[in-house]
């Protein structure tokens, strides 16, 4: 009857190259109900390379997507990424919360370059080093102070800044469209959430012996990556790596589209239908010259990722890959990246754990393409940090 947590309603809107996704979940028992959902695709260059750069088309698509999805909620996380945004991992000695942000502050310009005035700068504590137990009996020579840590381990940061004008577009156009911005997060940690709270959720009380996952969230665009580790009986994995590369699945369709002199529309049903509308099979040069090359590149850029954490991680390898966003709806693209990256990659489908929830007309082209709205489901949960 009661709950110590609180939720405030909150529609989280993934505003990205292709489409403007609006979720907005309610908390059900441990888990979540998915309470509203919509999309609104936007026109070409309304959004690109991680920035608003027509507010007005935006504002106009977030007005329509939310009369249409029948969503009154006005307050909204919404998250950003690609190379506007500066995700730096920096090692620090370490130091408590206040001290790191006072510390942080002071260093800003050795990691970001831009000016410090022009900058909204965040950061996150990905590992910290745990203070080393003395050994009973063995007494040191010089006694350390309170808490102090061991000289080499050092505390991973993961700094995150954008300039102040990113920002500000996208709180002009939700404004315009009569929504109150209430947070924004990163695509990478929202994708990351909800693989966390949605996907795959830690079984505590269960034998868990510890994994380290890769979810892997790839747009038009965009490639996000984060890896979480989790440890037994931790609530949560722990981010270790985060990077965001300039990748996605718009290659895919304009190359389609060039080649077959077809829409963006039909390029994108051919590609999750592996073939054209009329269901006569694609043409052999599809798969040889544009397929089979997009997914081996797909796995050449998720490959420089999860190596460049391999070679600081040497000690817990990547088991599993949660893959989501568009490219994920390329026909048994889990296998074949599987195959390339030699380990289970599977598909993430933030809806199947939340539809319990009453489905509305209105929501169903979203349940066509569940990939794609991972991060807009991980934007929607934040209404529990309100
Ligand atoms: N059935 C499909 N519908 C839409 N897009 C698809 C489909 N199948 C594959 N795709 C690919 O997915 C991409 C869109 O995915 P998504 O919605 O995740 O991108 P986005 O969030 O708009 O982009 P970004 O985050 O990079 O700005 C398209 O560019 C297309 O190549
Ligand atoms: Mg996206």
């Amino acid at each position: 009857m009661f709950s110590f947590s609180s939720f405030t309603p909150l529609v989280g809107l993934d505003i990205s190259t292709t489409a403007i996704k609006a979720v907005e979940l309610r908390p059900a028992g441990k888990g979540w109900r998915l309470f509203k959902a919509g999309v609104k695709s936007l026109p070409p260059d309304a959004v690109g390379e991680g920035k608003v750069k027509d507010v007005e088309a935006v504002s106009a698509a977030i007005r329509e997507l939310m009369s249409e999805a029948k969503i009154t909620t006005k307050q909204a996380a919404i998250s950003i990424s690609g190379s506007a945004v500066i995700i730096k991992q920096i090692q620090l000695d370490p130091l408590g919360e206040l001290q790191l942000e006072d510390q942080i502050n002071l260093e800003a310009e050795e990691y970001i370059p831009f000016d410090i005035e022009d900058i909204f700068l965040d950061f996150q504590i990905l590992h910290t080093p745990k203070a080393k137990k003395k050994k009973k009996g063995k007494k040191a020579k010089t006694e350390p102070a309170p808490g102090a840590l061991d000289d080499e381990e050092k505390m991973d940061v993961l700094l995150v800044a954008c300039k102040k004008e990113l920002l500000e577009n996208y709180q002009q156009a939700l404004e315009e469209a009569g929504l109150e911005p209430k947070m924004c997060d990163l695509d990478l940690f929202a994708a990351a959430n909800a693989y966390e709270q949605i996907i795959d959720p830690p079984k505590l009380g269960k034998k868990d012996e510890g994994s380290v996952v890769a979810v892997v969230n790839t747009g038009a665009t965009i490639l996000n990556i984060t890896t979480l580790k989790r440890k037994p009986k931790q609530p949560a994995g722990i981010p270790v790596f985060a990077r965001d590369q300039a990748f996605g699945g718009k290659r895919l369709t304009e190359e389609l589209q060039r080649s077959l002199d077809l829409s963006v529309e039909e390029a994108e049903r051919f590609i999750s239908a592996g073939g054209p509308d009329d269901g006569s099979p694609p043409p052999e040069s599809y798969e040889a010259d544009i397929l089979g090359p997009f997914i081996d590149q797909l796995a050449g850029q998720i490959k420089q990722a999860l190596d460049f954490y391999a070679s600081s991680n040497a000690d817990d390898p990547i088991q599993k890959l949660c893959l989501s966003g568009g490219c994920a709806l390329i026909p048994d693209i889990e296998n074949r990246l599987g195959t390339i990256l030699e380990m289970p990659v599977a598909v993430a489908d933030p809806f199947v754990p939340l539809k319990s929830g009453k489905i509305t007309d209105s929501m169903s082209p979203c349940l066509n393409m569940p990939p794609r709205f991972m991060v807009a489901c991980g934007l929607a949960m934040r209404g529990r940090d309100l």
